[in-house]
């Protein structure tokens, strides 16, 4: 059905605004079936939001964005990203028939994300800088020109991502103790608060979550308190040293009585693959680092056995073939030989 038609009351829409839908919203929540008795976790659950039409969260602030933007009669859309944004802008802008530019940094946004910007007809510059040099240049762009900025800058954005919270609390029929999440320009962690304080007010749950948001231990601005002029991590996605929403993911750790940590890629890459081998979840590595902090966590000591927690897996594996490929075992080569093979399936 969609997000603007699910949850359009809560929503920044007018009676003009364009009822468009890919499909995005109403994602699983999965419980999961080993890591939850292996770590000790009273309940814990992974919300899939691979599962959105271009495989992440971005599709949820991304339809009322480009909504508004229709309605407004904007001539472009325009975004930096790590490569996420940038599918998921170029299809709602293709969709829409409304021209996308998007600027990602070179040699550092995976192979899925940059085919699917390409194909769905963005007009894309690789440039030689990192993610918040690219989004410096569009914020001057849009300055200069009658261009719709789609980062999460763009409140529309936020709007639109805190529906996952609602949909949390909708299935699970209230807040969890905790919510685990990946932290990069921090525009996520900031729409899940605001949807669960909204949720929380309207009566729809009895509390609101701790938020517990994970940066990667090379790009950790928020963690060390300072921009970190050359972030590097092996998950991409979050590879970012300057957050947009640094504050508000500070008031949404603040006034959750959370965190914001830091997990290494080494621990990203370990709970990347426990995903995927003892859940059947396949992530992309970005999306890891919600679990890989529940594990550290865990092996500093923290006892979360009467604790109901959700993981927020924010995107899908397949978007990164490589880091996949590099993680786990190749298949092992074969003559046609049925002898063979069953001795090396050990038959
Ligand atoms: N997980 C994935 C898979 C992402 O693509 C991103 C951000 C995040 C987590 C972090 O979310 O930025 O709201 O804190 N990707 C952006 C992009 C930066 O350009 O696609 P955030």
């Amino acid at each position: 059905m969609g997000v603007l038609k699910t949850y359009g009351e809560f929503l920044p829409l007018t009676p003009d605004t364009p009822s468009i839908n890919l499909g995005e919203g109403n994602t699983p929540l999965v419980r999961s079936q080993n890591l939850e008795r292996e770590l000790k976790v009273g309940e814990l659950h992974f919300k899939l939001e691979g599962c959105n039409p271009t495989g992440s969260f971005k599709d949820r602030g991304m339809v009322v964005a480009v909504a508004r933007a229709v309605e407004a009669k904007s001539e472009a859309l325009i975004c930096a990203s790590t490569g996420n944004t940038s599918a998921s802008a170029a299809a709602y802008g293709a969709h829409l028939g409304v021209k996308t530019f998007v600027l990602v940094p070179q040699g550092n946004i995976s192979l899925g994300k940059l085919a699917q910007a390409m194909m769905y007809g963005a007009n894309i510059l690789a440039i030689r800088g990192n993610f918040d040099q690219a989004l410096k240049l569009v914020l001057e762009l849009t300055q200069k020109h009658p261009l719709t900025l789609v980062n999460s800058l763009n409140l529309h954005r936020i709007e639109g991502q805190k529906t996952a919270a609602f949909e949390i609390v909708d299935s699970l029929l209230d807040a969890p103790d905790l919510l685990f999440i990946p932290v990069g320009n921090a525009g996520n962690i900031t729409a899940y608060w605001k949807g669960f304080k909204e949720y929380c007010e309207l009566r729809k749950a009895r509390k609101r979550p701790q938020m517990m948001g994970f940066q990667a231990q090379g790009a950790a601005p928020i963690v060390l308190g300072h921009p970190v002029e050359n972030p590097e991590t092996i998950a991409t996605a979050i590879r970012i040293g300057n957050p947009a929403s640094w504050k508000k993911a500070e008031e949404a750790r603040d006034e959750s009585g959370g965190m914001i940590g830091s997990v290494s890629d080494e621990e990203i890459l370990e709970a990347y693959q426990e995903l995927a081998q003892k859940e059947g979840i396949f992530g992309e590595p970005a999306s890891a680092a919600s679990l890989a902090g529940l594990i550290k966590l865990i092996r500093c000591g923290e006892d979360f056995s009467q604790k109901r927690i959700v993981c927020i897996i924010t995107g899908s594996g397949l978007k990164d073939p490589d880091t996949a490929l590099r993680a786990a075992s190749p298949p092992q080569e074969l003559e046609m030989d049925i002898n063979l093979i069953e001795d090396a399936l050990g038959l």
